[in-house]
């Protein structure tokens, strides 16, 4: 049985229980591990002071912003991923930085086991879960969420027996995930499919402007580095993104997704930067790509996303796909025009490359015409001759 065990720690009511659940059930120190992957709200000092409050032995934060863009962000754009053809993998994409950090905070402060906040019914458990027999086979997993068996209000009741401060506030209406790649928006009414979103109080894509905004992204190898010509770090770009392309009321997603686990489940999203970038990237892969690169990775592109929406970031699979990613994103640098408009209309207006495979003289119908007519008749003729073979021996039939 653990002694000492290093906790996931939002500063939630659940991972706040969490903090004295695990010592008075399970008889172990909690040091709490709070990451910061650009969710905002509150400050981690008083995050922090709440772990405290609720007996963690040790409570300490890791700024994982630059870490996330960098590390997980970029990939994912590289592979233009969108779990089910839509959800560009918000929280998908954190839980295996969190994982890291959390298995790192758990080897420095000498403990035997890792523990969440999941319940059993999402996905982000698998996330932590196999993330961390990845990382640290060793590590014994708690996940006390999954055994307390306690309802929302049996959760602020034992929080304040403990006197844990728990943000008082209104009736919580939603379970929503934030960082900087989007946000995710679960529960409540919205557990109705039929229900719409129209009235929502969305943040990142609420309307605050009705000027269209116009936009370049630069990419170089599959990364994007700048926009307008001025160069950013990832996680700044995609603040930045997030904004801009937000303002407008652009990257609002309403959808019903398959969980890992079998349940279906009603999602609202809110990831402008996510859906512009990847619509973006994969727009200059257009210009880019050799045809048969470009297929295979469209091929591939949909297992990526499984993958790492399934928790299997730090798989061999995700591993192997992630070099034939980066085999292919040697030559896509070059930039991407851009406009957005009230409410929520993303245009891609140009592209253009000094690597790119656009080749005007081939193309052109003009005077400029370097293309050999000549050989496109004995190249159809050869291509349609099996076709032809048939229709001579059968018959041609048109049905
Ligand atoms: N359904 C999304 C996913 O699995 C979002 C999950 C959000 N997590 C949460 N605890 N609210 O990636």
């Amino acid at each position: 049985m653990a002694k000492r065990v290093a906790l996931a720690y939002s500063g939630g009511l659940d991972t706040s229980v969490a903090v004295r659940w695990l010592q008075e059930e399970y008889g172990v120190e909690v040091v709490a591990v709070a990451v910061d992957v650009g969710q905002g709200g509150e400050s981690f000092d008083e995050i922090l002071a709440r772990a405290k409050a609720a007996g963690a032995v040790e409570a300490v934060v890791v700024d994982a912003r630059e870490e996330l863009a960098r590390d997980f962000c970029i990939p994912a754009i590289k592979a233009n991923a969108r779990y089910e053809g839509k959800y560009p993998l918000v929280s998908s994409l954190s839980r295996p930085v969190i994982v890291r950090h959390l298995v790192a905070q758990a080897k420095a402060f000498g403990c035997d086991a890792v523990a969440h906040g999941c319940t059993g019914k999402g996905n982000d458990q698998v996330r932590f879960e196999v993330g961390t027999r990845a990382l640290a086979p060793e590590m014994e997993i708690l996940a006390p969420a999954r055994v307390w068996g306690m309802s929302r209000e049996e959760c602020v009741a034992y929080a304040a027996q403990w006197n844990i401060p728990i943000e008082q506030t209104k009736e919580k209406i939603y379970s929503i995930d934030e960082n900087l790649w989007g946000r995710a928006i679960e529960c409540g009414r919205i557990e109705d499919p039929w229900h719409t979103t129209k009235l929502e109080p969305f943040t990142l894509t609420k309307v605050t402007s009705t000027d269209p905004v116009e936009l370049i992204i630069g990419f170089n190898q599959g990364v994007p580095v700048s926009i307008d010509g001025v160069e950013m770090s990832p996680a700044a770009l995609i603040d930045e993104l997030n904004k801009r392309a937000g303002a407008t009321g652009f990257g609002r997603l309403d959808m019903v997704e398959n969980r890992r686990v079998g349940i279906k489940s009603r999602e609202v999203y809110e990831c402008p930067a996510a859906l512009a970038l990847i619509a973006a990237h994969s727009d200059l892969e257009d210009l880019c790509l050799e045809r048969d690169v470009a297929h295979e990775k469209l091929r591939l592109e949909p297992r990526w996303a499984e993958l790492v929406y399934d928790g299997m970031w730090f798989s061999p699979l995700k591993q192997a796909l992630d070099a034939f990613i980066a085999e292919t994103q040697r030559f896509v640098t070059g930039e991407v025009r851009m406009s957005f408009e009230a409410p929520g209309l993303m245009r891609i207006d140009g592209r253009r490359s000094p690597v790119g495979l656009y080749d005007y003289e081939l193309a052109t119908y003009d005077a400029a015409d370097t293309f050999r007519h000549q050989d496109a008749e004995g190249f159809v003729r050869i291509w349609g001759l099996g076709i032809s073979t048939w229709a001579q021996r059968h018959g041609g039939v048109d049905r």
